[in-house]
Protein backbone atom coordinates (compact mmCIF):
# COMPACT_ATOMS: atom_id res chain seq x y z
CA UNK A 1 0.00 0.00 0.00
CA UNK A 2 1.39 3.09 -1.02
CA UNK A 3 1.34 5.83 1.38
CA UNK A 4 0.05 9.35 -0.27
CA UNK A 5 0.03 12.80 1.12
CA UNK A 6 -0.78 15.80 -0.83
CA UNK A 7 0.28 19.43 -0.39
CA UNK A 8 -1.78 22.44 -1.44
CA UNK A 9 -5.53 21.78 -0.81
CA UNK A 10 -7.28 24.12 -2.95
CA UNK A 11 -9.03 23.46 -6.03
CA UNK A 12 -7.13 20.74 -7.77
CA UNK A 13 -5.32 19.06 -4.39
CA UNK A 14 -8.51 17.58 -3.49
CA UNK A 15 -9.07 16.35 -6.89
CA UNK A 16 -6.04 14.81 -5.83
CA UNK A 17 -6.60 13.70 -2.69
CA UNK A 18 -10.20 12.43 -3.31
CA UNK A 19 -9.04 10.11 -6.26
CA UNK A 20 -6.08 8.71 -3.98
CA UNK A 21 -9.27 7.60 -1.39
CA UNK A 22 -10.36 6.07 -4.44
CA UNK A 23 -7.18 4.36 -6.11
CA UNK A 24 -6.30 0.81 -5.58
CA UNK A 25 -3.14 0.38 -4.09
CA UNK A 26 -3.28 3.74 -2.15
CA UNK A 27 -4.04 5.49 1.06
CA UNK A 28 -4.20 9.24 1.53
CA UNK A 29 -2.63 9.16 4.81
CA UNK A 30 -1.93 13.24 4.74
CA UNK A 31 -2.45 16.26 3.70
CA UNK A 32 -1.01 20.21 4.27
CA UNK A 33 -2.39 23.60 3.42
CA UNK A 34 -0.61 26.80 5.07
CA UNK A 35 -4.63 28.32 5.40
CA UNK A 36 -6.00 25.89 8.06
CA UNK A 37 -9.54 26.45 6.70
CA UNK A 38 -9.09 24.57 3.73
CA UNK A 39 -8.36 21.72 5.70
CA UNK A 40 -11.63 22.20 7.00
CA UNK A 41 -13.80 23.13 4.06
CA UNK A 42 -12.34 20.31 1.87
CA UNK A 43 -14.57 19.15 -0.94
CA UNK A 44 -16.09 22.70 -1.30
CA UNK A 45 -13.58 24.24 -4.37
CA UNK A 46 -14.51 25.41 -7.13
CA UNK A 47 -12.68 24.78 -10.84
CA UNK A 48 -13.19 24.48 -14.41
CA UNK A 49 -14.28 20.54 -14.58
CA UNK A 50 -16.35 19.28 -12.52
CA UNK A 51 -14.58 17.17 -9.56
CA UNK A 52 -14.90 13.44 -8.78
CA UNK A 53 -18.19 13.16 -7.19
CA UNK A 54 -19.29 13.09 -3.38
CA UNK A 55 -17.31 15.64 -0.82
CA UNK A 56 -14.04 14.61 0.43
CA UNK A 57 -13.78 12.77 3.55
CA UNK A 58 -11.04 13.42 6.07
CA UNK A 59 -11.81 11.48 8.85
CA UNK A 60 -8.39 9.71 9.86
CA UNK A 61 -6.04 11.88 7.75
CA UNK A 62 -3.28 13.94 9.44
CA UNK A 63 -3.57 17.14 8.64
CA UNK A 64 -0.61 19.83 8.76
CA UNK A 65 -0.01 23.37 7.93
CA UNK A 66 3.53 23.04 7.65
CA UNK A 67 4.95 20.44 4.60
CA UNK A 68 8.53 19.99 6.39
CA UNK A 69 6.57 18.64 9.29
CA UNK A 70 4.40 16.49 7.36
CA UNK A 71 7.49 15.60 5.05
CA UNK A 72 9.16 14.06 8.90
CA UNK A 73 6.20 12.61 10.89
CA UNK A 74 3.41 11.18 8.29
CA UNK A 75 6.26 8.64 6.83
CA UNK A 76 5.18 9.12 3.25
CA UNK A 77 6.20 7.09 -0.06
CA UNK A 78 4.24 9.64 -2.38
CA UNK A 79 3.29 13.11 -2.63
CA UNK A 80 0.96 15.17 -4.69
CA UNK A 81 2.46 18.89 -4.87
CA UNK A 82 -0.72 21.39 -5.63
CA UNK A 83 0.36 24.70 -5.01
CA UNK A 84 0.69 27.60 -6.95
CA UNK A 85 3.14 26.76 -9.55
CA UNK A 86 6.07 29.36 -8.68
CA UNK A 87 6.07 27.25 -5.32
CA UNK A 88 6.44 23.67 -6.94
CA UNK A 89 10.09 24.01 -7.54
CA UNK A 90 11.48 24.31 -3.82
CA UNK A 91 8.49 21.79 -3.16
CA UNK A 92 9.74 19.28 -5.46
CA UNK A 93 12.89 19.19 -4.61
CA UNK A 94 12.26 18.72 -1.03
CA UNK A 95 10.26 15.99 -1.39
CA UNK A 96 12.28 14.08 -4.13
CA UNK A 97 15.51 14.49 -1.51
CA UNK A 98 13.16 13.21 0.95
CA UNK A 99 12.97 9.87 -1.53
CA UNK A 100 9.51 10.16 -2.35
CA UNK A 101 7.88 9.86 -5.13
CA UNK A 102 6.38 13.32 -6.32
CA UNK A 103 3.17 13.85 -8.99
CA UNK A 104 3.90 17.82 -9.25
CA UNK A 105 1.15 19.67 -11.07
CA UNK A 106 1.47 20.75 -14.46
CA UNK A 107 3.37 23.57 -15.48
CA UNK A 108 6.37 21.87 -14.10
CA UNK A 109 7.76 25.50 -13.55
CA UNK A 110 7.45 28.46 -14.62
CA UNK A 111 11.02 28.48 -16.29
CA UNK A 112 13.51 26.44 -18.20
CA UNK A 113 16.02 26.38 -15.11
CA UNK A 114 13.33 25.61 -12.45
CA UNK A 115 12.38 23.09 -14.59
CA UNK A 116 16.08 21.52 -15.18
CA UNK A 117 16.41 21.74 -11.83
CA UNK A 118 13.70 19.34 -10.87
CA UNK A 119 14.65 17.41 -13.83
CA UNK A 120 18.38 16.94 -12.06
CA UNK A 121 17.03 16.30 -8.51
CA UNK A 122 14.72 13.29 -9.36
CA UNK A 123 17.67 11.45 -11.22
CA UNK A 124 19.94 11.85 -8.02
CA UNK A 125 16.96 10.53 -6.41
CA UNK A 126 15.98 7.85 -8.17
CA UNK A 127 12.31 8.10 -7.58
CA UNK A 128 9.37 8.55 -10.21
CA UNK A 129 8.59 11.82 -10.67
CA UNK A 130 5.48 12.08 -12.83
CA UNK A 131 3.83 15.98 -13.97
CA UNK A 132 0.10 16.74 -13.93
CA UNK A 133 -0.42 16.77 -17.78
CA UNK A 134 -3.73 15.25 -17.01
CA UNK A 135 -5.12 15.70 -20.95
CA UNK A 136 -2.47 12.34 -21.97
CA UNK A 137 -4.96 10.55 -19.33
CA UNK A 138 -7.92 11.66 -20.34
CA UNK A 139 -10.09 9.06 -21.63
CA UNK A 140 -11.07 10.65 -24.89
CA UNK A 141 -7.75 12.30 -25.63
CA UNK A 142 -6.16 9.13 -24.96
CA UNK A 143 -8.85 7.01 -27.14
CA UNK A 144 -7.39 9.89 -30.03
CA UNK A 145 -3.49 9.53 -29.77
CA UNK A 146 -4.10 5.26 -29.98
CA UNK A 147 -6.20 5.89 -32.59
CA UNK A 148 -3.93 8.38 -34.72
CA UNK A 149 -1.16 6.48 -33.77
CA UNK A 150 -2.70 2.86 -34.66
CA UNK A 151 -2.40 4.60 -38.70
CA UNK A 152 -5.93 3.06 -39.32
CA UNK A 153 -7.03 6.12 -41.07
CA UNK A 154 -3.84 7.37 -42.14
CA UNK A 155 -2.01 10.83 -41.52
CA UNK A 156 -3.01 13.76 -39.83
CA UNK A 157 -4.09 16.73 -42.39
CA UNK A 158 -5.34 19.64 -39.97
CA UNK A 159 -6.49 19.49 -36.00
CA UNK A 160 -7.59 22.47 -33.78
CA UNK A 161 -7.90 22.42 -30.01
CA UNK A 162 -10.00 25.09 -27.68
CA UNK A 163 -9.80 25.27 -23.73
CA UNK A 164 -11.91 28.13 -22.75
CA UNK A 165 -13.69 29.66 -19.92
CA UNK A 166 -13.66 33.19 -17.71
CA UNK A 167 -11.19 33.88 -15.36
CA UNK A 168 -10.86 31.55 -12.31
CA UNK A 169 -12.52 32.95 -8.93
CA UNK A 170 -11.38 30.64 -6.68
CA UNK A 171 -7.20 30.59 -6.29
CA UNK A 172 -5.47 31.40 -3.23
CA UNK A 173 -4.91 35.24 -2.79
CA UNK A 174 -5.62 35.39 -6.44
CA UNK A 175 -2.62 33.97 -7.79
CA UNK A 176 -4.08 32.93 -11.21
CA UNK A 177 -4.60 36.69 -11.55
CA UNK A 178 -0.64 37.75 -11.17
CA UNK A 179 0.65 36.90 -14.09
CA UNK A 180 4.14 37.05 -12.66
CA UNK A 181 3.06 33.77 -10.54
CA UNK A 182 0.80 31.92 -12.89
CA UNK A 183 1.91 32.91 -16.56
CA UNK A 184 -1.38 33.60 -17.36
CA UNK A 185 -4.26 31.87 -19.18
CA UNK A 186 -1.38 30.86 -21.77
CA UNK A 187 1.02 28.98 -18.91
CA UNK A 188 -1.52 27.34 -16.92
CA UNK A 189 -4.29 26.53 -19.00
CA UNK A 190 -3.53 26.60 -22.65
CA UNK A 191 -0.02 24.18 -22.09
CA UNK A 192 -2.70 21.39 -21.36
CA UNK A 193 -3.25 22.06 -25.22
CA UNK A 194 0.62 22.99 -26.13
CA UNK A 195 1.44 19.32 -24.54
CA UNK A 196 -1.02 17.40 -26.14
CA UNK A 197 -0.24 18.64 -29.11
CA UNK A 198 3.44 17.75 -28.45
CA UNK A 199 2.36 14.28 -27.47
CA UNK A 200 0.28 13.84 -30.34
CA UNK A 201 1.76 14.78 -33.47
CA UNK A 202 5.69 15.50 -32.38
CA UNK A 203 7.32 18.88 -31.36
CA UNK A 204 6.29 21.62 -34.01
CA UNK A 205 9.26 23.28 -35.67
CA UNK A 206 7.99 26.92 -35.39
CA UNK A 207 4.98 28.81 -33.55
CA UNK A 208 3.36 31.85 -34.12
CA UNK A 209 0.83 33.17 -31.47
CA UNK A 210 -1.09 35.88 -31.12
CA UNK A 211 -2.69 36.92 -27.64
CA UNK A 212 -5.04 39.27 -26.09
CA UNK A 213 -4.85 41.24 -22.81
CA UNK A 214 -7.13 39.54 -20.16
CA UNK A 215 -7.51 40.01 -16.16
CA UNK A 216 -4.26 38.36 -15.31
CA UNK A 217 -1.86 39.51 -17.80
CA UNK A 218 -1.26 40.02 -21.54
CA UNK A 219 -1.79 36.19 -22.14
CA UNK A 220 -5.23 35.59 -21.60
CA UNK A 221 -6.64 35.07 -24.88
CA UNK A 222 -4.05 32.84 -26.91
CA UNK A 223 -4.12 30.95 -30.53
CA UNK A 224 -1.23 29.70 -31.79
CA UNK A 225 -0.16 27.75 -34.97
CA UNK A 226 2.19 25.23 -34.65
CA UNK A 227 4.18 24.65 -37.78
CA UNK A 228 5.79 21.48 -38.92
CA UNK A 229 8.08 20.51 -42.28
CA UNK A 230 4.72 19.55 -44.06
CA UNK A 231 1.54 21.25 -45.05
CA UNK A 232 -0.77 20.14 -42.40
CA UNK A 233 -2.84 22.96 -40.27
CA UNK A 234 -2.60 22.72 -36.51
CA UNK A 235 -4.01 25.34 -34.16
CA UNK A 236 -4.59 25.18 -30.56
CA UNK A 237 -6.68 28.61 -28.66
CA UNK A 238 -7.14 29.10 -25.05
CA UNK A 239 -9.01 31.74 -22.92
CA UNK A 240 -9.67 32.98 -19.77
CA UNK A 241 -11.91 36.07 -21.47
CA UNK A 242 -15.00 34.39 -21.63
CA UNK A 243 -18.07 35.57 -19.90
CA UNK A 244 -18.91 33.72 -16.68
CA UNK A 245 -22.78 32.29 -18.38
CA UNK A 246 -20.26 30.22 -21.16
CA UNK A 247 -19.29 28.29 -19.03
CA UNK A 248 -16.03 25.83 -19.92
CA UNK A 249 -14.85 24.09 -22.99
CA UNK A 250 -12.71 21.60 -23.96
CA UNK A 251 -12.68 20.50 -27.32
CA UNK A 252 -11.04 19.42 -30.78
CA UNK A 253 -11.44 18.23 -34.43
CA UNK A 254 -8.57 15.99 -35.80
CA UNK A 255 -8.59 16.04 -39.03
CA UNK A 256 -7.27 12.52 -40.77
CA UNK A 257 -7.07 11.47 -44.44
CA UNK A 258 -9.92 8.60 -43.98
CA UNK A 259 -12.05 10.34 -41.04
CA UNK A 260 -12.37 13.15 -38.69
CA UNK A 261 -12.34 12.56 -34.90
CA UNK A 262 -14.29 15.33 -33.09
CA UNK A 263 -14.32 15.78 -29.11
CA UNK A 264 -16.71 18.65 -27.26
CA UNK A 265 -17.39 18.54 -23.83
CA UNK A 266 -20.25 20.87 -24.06
CA UNK A 267 -22.00 18.80 -26.74
CA UNK A 268 -24.73 15.65 -25.74
CA UNK A 269 -22.61 13.59 -27.87
CA UNK A 270 -19.52 14.80 -27.53
CA UNK A 271 -16.71 12.22 -28.99
CA UNK A 272 -17.64 10.72 -32.23
CA UNK A 273 -15.23 9.68 -34.85
CA UNK A 274 -16.54 10.39 -38.37
CA UNK A 275 -15.04 8.25 -41.07
CA UNK A 276 -14.99 9.33 -44.31
CA UNK A 277 -16.99 5.74 -45.46
CA UNK A 278 -18.80 4.80 -42.28
CA UNK A 279 -21.37 6.35 -40.12
CA UNK A 280 -20.05 8.30 -37.08
CA UNK A 281 -19.55 6.17 -33.79
CA UNK A 282 -18.50 6.79 -30.71
CA UNK A 283 -15.47 4.40 -29.33
CA UNK A 284 -15.26 2.63 -26.22
CA UNK A 285 -13.22 4.51 -23.62
CA UNK A 286 -11.70 3.87 -20.41
CA UNK A 287 -13.86 5.08 -17.05
CA UNK A 288 -12.69 7.67 -15.47
CA UNK A 289 -11.37 10.98 -16.23
CA UNK A 290 -7.76 12.05 -16.63
CA UNK A 291 -7.16 13.07 -12.81
CA UNK A 292 -8.23 9.47 -11.69
CA UNK A 293 -6.54 7.78 -14.46
CA UNK A 294 -2.78 9.96 -13.84
CA UNK A 295 -2.98 9.03 -10.18
CA UNK A 296 -3.50 5.53 -10.73
CA UNK A 297 -0.55 5.44 -13.24
CA UNK A 298 1.21 7.37 -10.49
CA UNK A 299 0.82 5.15 -7.99
CA UNK A 300 1.56 1.82 -9.97
CA UNK A 301 5.18 3.61 -11.08
CA UNK A 302 5.82 4.32 -7.33
CA UNK A 303 4.81 0.76 -6.55
CA UNK A 304 7.64 -1.06 -8.35
CA UNK A 305 4.72 -1.77 -11.91
CA UNK A 306 6.13 -1.41 -15.37
CA UNK A 307 4.10 1.34 -16.84
CA UNK A 308 3.88 2.57 -20.69
CA UNK A 309 5.61 5.76 -20.91
CA UNK A 310 2.92 8.70 -21.09
CA UNK A 311 4.16 11.45 -19.77
CA UNK A 312 7.91 12.10 -18.88
CA UNK A 313 9.45 15.12 -17.27
CA UNK A 314 11.06 15.93 -20.43
CA UNK A 315 7.90 16.17 -22.18
CA UNK A 316 6.99 18.56 -19.56
CA UNK A 317 10.17 20.74 -19.69
CA UNK A 318 9.40 20.84 -23.43
CA UNK A 319 5.94 21.74 -22.75
CA UNK A 320 7.50 24.82 -20.54
CA UNK A 321 9.61 25.37 -23.83
CA UNK A 322 7.08 25.64 -25.96
CA UNK A 323 4.79 27.78 -24.09
CA UNK A 324 7.95 30.24 -23.50
CA UNK A 325 8.56 30.35 -27.32
CA UNK A 326 4.07 30.80 -28.02
CA UNK A 327 5.22 33.98 -25.69
CA UNK A 328 8.46 35.07 -27.41
CA UNK A 329 6.49 34.91 -30.64
CA UNK A 330 3.06 37.04 -29.08
CA UNK A 331 5.36 39.44 -28.08
CA UNK A 332 7.69 39.88 -31.08
CA UNK A 333 4.80 39.54 -33.22
CA UNK A 334 7.01 36.81 -35.47
CA UNK A 335 6.84 33.45 -35.57
CA UNK A 336 9.73 31.61 -33.33
CA UNK A 337 11.50 28.13 -34.06
CA UNK A 338 11.63 25.64 -31.54
CA UNK A 339 15.34 25.28 -30.10
N1 LIG B 1 -4.23 19.50 -13.97
C1 LIG B 1 -5.27 20.31 -13.85
O1 LIG B 1 -6.35 20.06 -14.40
C2 LIG B 1 -5.13 21.54 -13.01
C3 LIG B 1 -6.27 22.27 -12.66
C4 LIG B 1 -6.11 23.38 -11.82
C5 LIG B 1 -4.84 23.74 -11.38
N2 LIG B 1 -3.74 23.02 -11.77
C6 LIG B 1 -2.39 23.39 -11.29
O2 LIG B 1 -2.32 23.02 -9.91
C7 LIG B 1 -1.60 23.98 -9.16
C8 LIG B 1 -2.52 24.53 -8.04
O3 LIG B 1 -3.67 25.14 -8.64
P1 LIG B 1 -5.07 25.30 -7.84
O4 LIG B 1 -6.08 25.72 -8.83
O5 LIG B 1 -5.33 24.09 -7.02
O6 LIG B 1 -4.71 26.54 -6.90
P2 LIG B 1 -5.43 26.97 -5.54
O7 LIG B 1 -5.08 28.40 -5.34
O8 LIG B 1 -6.87 26.56 -5.57
O9 LIG B 1 -4.71 26.06 -4.44
C9 LIG B 1 -3.41 26.31 -3.96
C10 LIG B 1 -3.38 25.92 -2.47
O10 LIG B 1 -2.04 26.00 -1.99
C11 LIG B 1 -2.12 26.44 -0.62
N3 LIG B 1 -0.79 26.92 -0.22
C12 LIG B 1 -0.17 28.08 -0.59
N4 LIG B 1 1.07 28.13 -0.06
C13 LIG B 1 1.23 26.99 0.66
C14 LIG B 1 2.31 26.46 1.43
N5 LIG B 1 3.47 27.11 1.55
N6 LIG B 1 2.13 25.27 2.05
C15 LIG B 1 0.95 24.59 1.94
N7 LIG B 1 -0.10 25.05 1.20
C16 LIG B 1 0.04 26.23 0.58
C17 LIG B 1 -3.21 27.51 -0.65
O11 LIG B 1 -3.74 27.77 0.64
C18 LIG B 1 -4.22 26.84 -1.58
O12 LIG B 1 -5.19 26.07 -0.85
C19 LIG B 1 -1.13 25.02 -10.17
O13 LIG B 1 0.17 24.71 -10.60
C20 LIG B 1 -2.11 24.88 -11.34
O14 LIG B 1 -1.55 25.25 -12.58
C21 LIG B 1 -3.88 21.93 -12.55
Amino acid sequence: MIRAGVVGMGFIGQVHAKCYQETEGAQLVAVCDIDETKLKSAGRTEGNIEQPAGALDLTNVELYTDFDEMLDKAGLDAVSIALPTSMHAEYTIKALDAGLGVLCEKPLAPNISQCEQIINAAQTSGTTLQVGHCIRFWPEYAKTKEVIDSGEYGKVRAADFRRLGSAPAWSWNQWMMDAAQSGGALMDLHIHDSDYVQYAFGMPTTVYTRCTKGPSSKYDHIATHYLYDDDRVITAEGSWLMSPGFGFEMSFNIVLEEATIVFDNTRKTAFRICPADKDPFTPEILPGDGWSLEIAHFIKAVSGEKVPKITTPADSLDSVRLVLAERQSAETGKAVAIE
